[in-house]
Protein backbone atom coordinates (compact mmCIF):
# COMPACT_ATOMS: atom_id res chain seq x y z
CA UNK A 1 0.00 0.00 0.00
CA UNK A 2 1.27 3.43 -1.05
CA UNK A 3 1.64 6.25 1.44
CA UNK A 4 1.67 9.04 -0.87
CA UNK A 5 0.25 10.04 -4.36
CA UNK A 6 3.03 12.00 -6.23
CA UNK A 7 3.09 11.25 -10.06
CA UNK A 8 1.40 8.92 -12.12
CA UNK A 9 4.85 8.13 -13.83
CA UNK A 10 5.29 5.50 -11.36
CA UNK A 11 1.48 3.95 -11.57
CA UNK A 12 1.32 0.86 -13.10
CA UNK A 13 -1.71 0.46 -15.20
CA UNK A 14 -3.50 -1.66 -12.55
CA UNK A 15 -3.03 0.95 -10.01
CA UNK A 16 -4.73 3.86 -12.14
CA UNK A 17 -7.30 1.68 -13.17
CA UNK A 18 -7.90 0.73 -9.48
CA UNK A 19 -8.52 4.36 -8.70
CA UNK A 20 -10.34 4.86 -11.67
CA UNK A 21 -12.92 2.26 -10.67
CA UNK A 22 -12.74 2.85 -6.94
CA UNK A 23 -13.84 6.94 -8.23
CA UNK A 24 -17.19 5.00 -10.04
CA UNK A 25 -18.08 3.88 -6.44
CA UNK A 26 -17.48 7.27 -5.47
CA UNK A 27 -19.30 9.09 -8.07
CA UNK A 28 -22.57 6.73 -7.19
CA UNK A 29 -22.06 8.26 -3.80
CA UNK A 30 -22.15 11.93 -4.69
CA UNK A 31 -25.29 11.33 -6.92
CA UNK A 32 -27.27 10.33 -3.45
CA UNK A 33 -29.62 12.90 -1.45
CA UNK A 34 -26.86 12.42 1.26
CA UNK A 35 -23.60 12.68 -0.45
CA UNK A 36 -21.59 11.55 2.58
CA UNK A 37 -19.68 8.26 3.64
CA UNK A 38 -18.28 7.53 6.92
CA UNK A 39 -15.01 6.00 5.61
CA UNK A 40 -12.47 8.47 6.96
CA UNK A 41 -14.10 9.68 10.30
CA UNK A 42 -11.57 10.90 12.80
CA UNK A 43 -9.01 11.70 10.04
CA UNK A 44 -7.75 14.75 9.23
CA UNK A 45 -7.03 15.99 5.18
CA UNK A 46 -4.78 19.91 5.63
CA UNK A 47 -4.56 21.66 2.17
CA UNK A 48 -1.03 23.43 1.66
CA UNK A 49 -1.22 25.25 -1.44
CA UNK A 50 1.62 27.49 -2.07
CA UNK A 51 -0.16 28.50 -5.54
CA UNK A 52 -2.98 29.73 -6.27
CA UNK A 53 -6.03 27.04 -6.95
CA UNK A 54 -9.74 27.00 -7.55
CA UNK A 55 -11.07 23.12 -9.00
CA UNK A 56 -8.02 21.45 -6.65
CA UNK A 57 -8.41 23.36 -3.77
CA UNK A 58 -12.06 22.73 -3.30
CA UNK A 59 -12.75 19.45 -4.71
CA UNK A 60 -10.24 17.79 -2.36
CA UNK A 61 -12.26 20.07 0.36
CA UNK A 62 -15.29 18.29 -0.92
CA UNK A 63 -14.19 14.69 -1.07
CA UNK A 64 -12.18 14.69 2.40
CA UNK A 65 -15.65 16.18 3.76
CA UNK A 66 -17.52 13.52 1.54
CA UNK A 67 -15.77 10.84 3.39
CA UNK A 68 -15.72 12.35 6.69
CA UNK A 69 -13.09 13.89 7.24
CA UNK A 70 -11.77 16.64 9.13
CA UNK A 71 -10.71 19.45 6.14
CA UNK A 72 -8.38 22.39 6.54
CA UNK A 73 -6.73 24.82 4.31
CA UNK A 74 -3.56 27.02 5.34
CA UNK A 75 -3.87 30.30 3.89
CA UNK A 76 -0.39 30.47 2.83
CA UNK A 77 -0.13 33.90 2.30
CA UNK A 78 -0.75 34.70 5.52
CA UNK A 79 0.52 31.81 7.64
CA UNK A 80 4.18 31.38 9.04
CA UNK A 81 5.56 30.82 5.58
CA UNK A 82 5.38 34.89 5.54
CA UNK A 83 7.88 34.95 8.34
CA UNK A 84 10.44 32.80 6.62
CA UNK A 85 9.11 29.15 7.87
CA UNK A 86 10.64 26.48 5.81
CA UNK A 87 8.36 24.01 3.87
CA UNK A 88 9.87 21.29 5.85
CA UNK A 89 9.24 22.93 8.98
CA UNK A 90 5.63 24.16 7.72
CA UNK A 91 4.80 20.16 7.21
CA UNK A 92 5.97 19.26 10.38
CA UNK A 93 3.57 21.78 12.19
CA UNK A 94 0.73 20.48 9.78
CA UNK A 95 1.61 16.64 10.93
CA UNK A 96 2.43 17.61 14.99
CA UNK A 97 -1.67 19.58 14.52
CA UNK A 98 -2.75 15.92 13.32
CA UNK A 99 -2.90 15.95 9.84
CA UNK A 100 -3.53 12.42 8.64
CA UNK A 101 -3.14 13.64 5.10
CA UNK A 102 -1.59 16.76 2.97
CA UNK A 103 -2.20 18.30 0.10
CA UNK A 104 0.56 20.24 -1.49
CA UNK A 105 0.59 22.56 -4.52
CA UNK A 106 3.93 24.36 -5.42
CA UNK A 107 5.41 26.44 -8.00
CA UNK A 108 8.76 23.81 -7.50
CA UNK A 109 8.94 20.80 -8.94
CA UNK A 110 9.74 17.86 -6.16
CA UNK A 111 8.26 19.99 -3.40
CA UNK A 112 5.86 17.24 -2.28
CA UNK A 113 8.36 14.82 -2.52
CA UNK A 114 10.22 16.27 0.32
CA UNK A 115 7.19 16.75 2.17
CA UNK A 116 6.70 13.30 1.63
CA UNK A 117 10.27 11.82 2.94
CA UNK A 118 9.77 14.42 6.10
CA UNK A 119 5.91 13.70 7.75
CA UNK A 120 4.46 10.15 8.40
CA UNK A 121 0.97 11.36 6.85
CA UNK A 122 -0.03 10.52 3.30
CA UNK A 123 1.13 13.22 1.01
CA UNK A 124 -0.66 14.04 -2.24
CA UNK A 125 0.62 16.17 -5.12
CA UNK A 126 -1.62 18.51 -6.37
CA UNK A 127 0.81 20.15 -8.61
CA UNK A 128 4.33 20.87 -8.87
CA UNK A 129 5.84 23.33 -10.87
CA UNK A 130 6.09 22.00 -14.17
CA UNK A 131 6.13 18.45 -13.12
CA UNK A 132 3.43 16.66 -12.68
CA UNK A 133 -0.42 17.34 -11.69
CA UNK A 134 -1.22 13.76 -10.96
CA UNK A 135 -5.12 14.11 -9.59
CA UNK A 136 -5.55 15.64 -13.00
CA UNK A 137 -4.32 13.30 -14.98
CA UNK A 138 -6.71 10.60 -12.89
CA UNK A 139 -9.68 13.00 -13.77
CA UNK A 140 -8.69 13.37 -17.28
CA UNK A 141 -8.53 9.80 -18.29
CA UNK A 142 -11.99 8.73 -15.94
CA UNK A 143 -13.42 11.51 -17.59
CA UNK A 144 -12.73 10.11 -21.59
CA UNK A 145 -12.89 6.47 -20.49
CA UNK A 146 -16.47 7.44 -18.64
CA UNK A 147 -17.64 8.36 -22.11
CA UNK A 148 -16.28 5.46 -24.10
CA UNK A 149 -15.72 2.95 -21.90
CA UNK A 150 -12.06 2.51 -22.19
CA UNK A 151 -9.05 4.36 -23.73
CA UNK A 152 -7.91 1.48 -25.57
CA UNK A 153 -7.09 2.58 -28.83
CA UNK A 154 -8.37 6.36 -28.11
CA UNK A 155 -6.83 9.04 -30.06
CA UNK A 156 -5.93 12.21 -27.96
CA UNK A 157 -4.69 15.49 -28.63
CA UNK A 158 -3.54 17.41 -26.23
CA UNK A 159 -2.79 20.95 -27.84
CA UNK A 160 -0.92 24.15 -26.13
CA UNK A 161 2.09 25.05 -23.95
CA UNK A 162 3.26 21.55 -23.51
CA UNK A 163 6.96 22.38 -22.06
CA UNK A 164 5.66 24.10 -19.23
CA UNK A 165 2.37 22.29 -18.58
CA UNK A 166 2.34 19.47 -15.35
CA UNK A 167 -1.18 18.51 -16.96
CA UNK A 168 0.22 17.42 -20.08
CA UNK A 169 2.77 15.44 -18.28
CA UNK A 170 0.47 13.35 -16.22
CA UNK A 171 -2.17 13.39 -18.80
CA UNK A 172 0.56 11.52 -20.93
CA UNK A 173 1.19 9.07 -18.36
CA UNK A 174 -2.09 8.23 -17.43
CA UNK A 175 -3.15 8.17 -20.77
CA UNK A 176 -0.56 6.28 -22.53
CA UNK A 177 -0.59 3.64 -19.53
CA UNK A 178 -4.37 3.63 -20.59
CA UNK A 179 -3.85 2.55 -23.83
CA UNK A 180 -4.44 5.74 -25.50
CA UNK A 181 -2.89 6.96 -28.60
CA UNK A 182 -1.39 10.55 -27.60
CA UNK A 183 -0.70 13.69 -29.79
CA UNK A 184 0.73 16.87 -28.54
CA UNK A 185 0.58 20.28 -30.24
CA UNK A 186 1.96 23.56 -29.93
CA UNK A 187 4.21 26.21 -30.62
CA UNK A 188 7.95 24.19 -31.04
CA UNK A 189 9.13 26.68 -28.92
CA UNK A 190 7.02 25.31 -26.19
CA UNK A 191 7.41 21.42 -27.11
CA UNK A 192 9.67 20.14 -24.80
CA UNK A 193 12.99 17.73 -26.11
CA UNK A 194 13.15 14.02 -26.13
CA UNK A 195 8.37 13.70 -26.40
CA UNK A 196 8.77 10.94 -28.37
CA UNK A 197 10.45 8.93 -26.00
CA UNK A 198 7.19 9.33 -23.83
CA UNK A 199 5.59 7.31 -26.82
CA UNK A 200 3.67 10.29 -28.29
CA UNK A 201 3.09 11.69 -31.79
CA UNK A 202 4.61 15.57 -32.06
CA UNK A 203 2.75 18.09 -33.81
CA UNK A 204 3.26 21.93 -34.69
CA UNK A 205 0.13 21.97 -36.95
CA UNK A 206 -3.05 21.81 -35.32
CA UNK A 207 -5.08 21.09 -38.24
CA UNK A 208 -2.83 18.42 -38.83
CA UNK A 209 -2.88 17.47 -35.31
CA UNK A 210 -6.59 17.15 -34.75
CA UNK A 211 -8.01 14.53 -37.95
CA UNK A 212 -9.46 11.66 -35.94
CA UNK A 213 -8.84 13.07 -32.17
CA UNK A 214 -11.34 11.13 -30.02
CA UNK A 215 -10.85 13.77 -27.36
CA UNK A 216 -8.59 17.13 -27.31
CA UNK A 217 -7.62 18.54 -23.96
CA UNK A 218 -6.56 21.98 -24.47
CA UNK A 219 -3.89 24.02 -22.24
CA UNK A 220 -3.66 27.00 -20.62
CA UNK A 221 -1.11 29.51 -22.24
CA UNK A 222 0.52 30.10 -18.80
CA UNK A 223 1.17 33.25 -18.93
CA UNK A 224 2.88 33.11 -15.70
CA UNK A 225 5.30 30.82 -16.65
CA UNK A 226 6.63 32.07 -19.78
CA UNK A 227 10.27 33.60 -19.38
CA UNK A 228 10.04 35.48 -22.84
CA UNK A 229 10.26 34.87 -26.59
CA UNK A 230 8.70 31.42 -26.50
CA UNK A 231 5.35 32.66 -27.24
CA UNK A 232 4.05 33.87 -30.53
CA UNK A 233 1.49 36.93 -30.00
CA UNK A 234 -1.98 35.85 -28.11
CA UNK A 235 -3.50 36.88 -31.64
CA UNK A 236 -1.33 34.57 -33.65
CA UNK A 237 -1.48 31.83 -30.96
CA UNK A 238 -5.08 31.75 -30.74
CA UNK A 239 -5.03 31.54 -34.90
CA UNK A 240 -3.00 28.91 -34.80
CA UNK A 241 -3.56 26.80 -31.80
CA UNK A 242 -6.85 28.25 -30.72
CA UNK A 243 -10.00 25.79 -31.15
CA UNK A 244 -13.24 27.77 -31.74
CA UNK A 245 -16.00 26.07 -33.20
CA UNK A 246 -14.92 26.10 -36.38
CA UNK A 247 -12.27 23.41 -35.98
CA UNK A 248 -14.48 21.56 -33.15
CA UNK A 249 -16.70 21.13 -36.02
CA UNK A 250 -14.26 19.35 -37.98
CA UNK A 251 -14.20 16.61 -35.53
CA UNK A 252 -17.70 15.68 -35.94
CA UNK A 253 -20.16 15.58 -33.03
CA UNK A 254 -18.95 12.40 -31.00
CA UNK A 255 -15.82 14.28 -29.85
CA UNK A 256 -15.12 15.26 -26.54
CA UNK A 257 -13.24 18.78 -25.67
CA UNK A 258 -11.56 19.32 -22.69
CA UNK A 259 -9.87 21.83 -20.61
CA UNK A 260 -8.02 21.22 -16.90
CA UNK A 261 -9.10 25.07 -16.27
CA UNK A 262 -8.70 27.71 -15.16
CA UNK A 263 -9.29 28.69 -19.08
CA UNK A 264 -8.31 31.98 -21.21
CA UNK A 265 -11.56 32.50 -23.18
CA UNK A 266 -10.82 33.75 -26.65
CA UNK A 267 -6.80 32.94 -26.38
CA UNK A 268 -6.46 28.72 -26.56
CA UNK A 269 -10.23 28.32 -26.63
CA UNK A 270 -13.59 30.71 -27.45
CA UNK A 271 -16.22 30.78 -25.10
CA UNK A 272 -18.46 29.13 -27.48
CA UNK A 273 -16.54 25.78 -27.98
CA UNK A 274 -16.23 26.00 -24.28
CA UNK A 275 -19.51 26.21 -24.10
CA UNK A 276 -20.12 23.83 -27.08
CA UNK A 277 -22.33 20.08 -25.66
CA UNK A 278 -19.16 18.30 -26.64
CA UNK A 279 -17.45 20.35 -24.29
CA UNK A 280 -16.98 18.21 -20.87
CA UNK A 281 -15.06 20.77 -19.30
CA UNK A 282 -17.32 20.51 -15.99
CA UNK A 283 -17.68 16.98 -15.96
CA UNK A 284 -13.72 16.95 -15.17
CA UNK A 285 -14.75 19.48 -12.99
CA UNK A 286 -17.26 17.38 -10.97
CA UNK A 287 -15.42 14.48 -11.64
CA UNK A 288 -12.14 15.84 -9.91
CA UNK A 289 -14.09 15.19 -6.67
CA UNK A 290 -15.10 11.41 -7.28
CA UNK A 291 -11.46 11.23 -8.38
CA UNK A 292 -9.57 12.47 -5.27
CA UNK A 293 -12.14 10.71 -3.16
CA UNK A 294 -10.99 7.40 -4.33
CA UNK A 295 -7.10 8.50 -3.69
CA UNK A 296 -7.70 9.59 -0.33
CA UNK A 297 -9.63 6.24 0.03
CA UNK A 298 -7.15 4.29 -1.54
CA UNK A 299 -3.76 6.04 0.34
CA UNK A 300 -6.17 5.36 3.78
CA UNK A 301 -5.69 1.66 2.82
CA UNK A 302 -9.55 1.03 2.16
CA UNK A 303 -11.36 -1.67 0.76
CA UNK A 304 -14.59 -1.82 -1.39
CA UNK A 305 -16.87 -2.74 1.98
CA UNK A 306 -15.96 0.40 3.88
CA UNK A 307 -16.65 2.28 0.69
CA UNK A 308 -20.01 1.60 0.74
CA UNK A 309 -21.35 2.20 3.69
N1 LIG B 1 -6.93 22.26 -13.12
C1 LIG B 1 -6.50 22.89 -12.01
O1 LIG B 1 -5.52 22.50 -11.40
O2 LIG B 1 -7.24 23.97 -11.66
P1 LIG B 1 -6.99 24.87 -10.38
O3 LIG B 1 -5.69 25.61 -10.62
O4 LIG B 1 -8.18 25.79 -10.30
O5 LIG B 1 -6.85 23.96 -9.20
Amino acid sequence: MRKDLLDLRSLSKEDIELVLDTADACKQILSRSVRKVPTLRGKVLVNLFYEASTRTRMSFEMAGKCLSADVMSVAVATSSVSKGESIKDTARTVEALGADFVVIRHSSAGVPHLVARTVKAGVINAGDGTHEHPTQGLLDAFTIRERFGSLAGRRVVIVGDIFHSRVARSDIWALTKLGARVAVCGPATLLPPGLDQFGVEVHTDLDEALPGADAVQVLRVQLERQKGGLLPSLQEYSRRYGINRQRLDTLGQEVLLMHPGPANLGVEITEEAAEDPRSVIRDQVRNGVAVRMAVLYLLSGGDDNELAG
